[in-house]
């Protein structure tokens, strides 16, 4: 059964509308550890638009299951991961202009880059998955470059309607066969919510969902708790 990663960015994306102290991700986290997530996901971008490095301290002090800290490839995150050392580092690409994480990490366009990364991370202690889109050559690359996982990243998916979703389905399974086939430990994310997350959490060997805007959208009506256990509910029976 696939694992639950819950990312608590929007929760700081609400406290920084306001530049404010609430609502804190700490305490998000610490609902969501409590309601069922196994492992908190938080984005540290270089713009700070969301979590904040005060944030992702205490975080590496109060969550008690695991934390999987998404970053780009520059040196600068690179050296505070490095730092404060999180169970699992995801790296994701990085445009500042752009509302969310669109589209997969290249990791056949500069290699070299991606590769200084993944080695700085690892020889610190972290398992390192990439963020990818769900292409053979870009799964290629990530076993290449010693990956111990891929996310796949399910935003087409999550778009895509009627027969075009299957065929985007279809990609994320073929994909994710390849992966595992080549060792890697499979994860997904992006776009995933209560209405689509099932046909993903049922690919073979999928091991880990990061799941963010849906559960903190969802948690405004019903609260966080009940957001969190809900989506739980939807993997665990999947
Ligand atoms: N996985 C990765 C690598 C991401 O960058 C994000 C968005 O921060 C997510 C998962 C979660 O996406 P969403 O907020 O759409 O659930």
């Amino acid at each position: 059964m696939a694992q639950l990663g819950v990312n608590i960015d929007h929760v700081a994306t609400l406290r920084q509308a306001r530049r404010t102290y609430e609502p804190d991700p700490v305490y998000a986290a610490y609902i969501a550890e409590m309601a069922g997530a196994d492992l908190i996901t938080v984005h540290l971008r270089e713009d700070r638009r969301h979590i904040q490095e005060r944030d992702l301290r205490l975080l590496r002090q109060t969550v008690s299951t695991r934390l999987n800290l998404e970053l780009s490839c520059e040196p600068e995150v690179v050296a505070i991961a490095c730092e404060l050392r999180p169970e699992q580092a995801t790296l994701v690409p990085e445009r500042r202009e752009e509302v969310t994480t669109e589209g997969g990490l290249d990791v056949c366009s500069d290699p070299q880059r991606v590769q200084r990364a993944v080695e700085a991370l690892r020889a610190a202690g972290m398992e390192v998955s990439l963020f990818i889109d769900p292409a053979a050559e870009q799964v290629r690359q990530a076993a290449q470059l010693h990956a111990e996982s891929v996310e796949l990243h399910t935003g087409s998916y999550a778009l895509a309607r009627g027969c075009a979703q299957q065929d985007e389905l279809s990609r994320l399974v073929d994909a994710g066969a390849l992966a595992v086939s080549l060792g890697l430990k499979l994860h997904a994310g992006h776009g995933l919510n209560y209405h689509n997350v099932q046909p993903v959490a049922k690919i073979e060997h999928m091991n880990e969902l990061n799941i963010g805007h849906s559960i903190v959208a969802r948690a405004v009506f019903v609260g966080f708790q009940q957001a969190v256990q809900e989506m739980k509910r939807l993997i665990t029976i999947a």
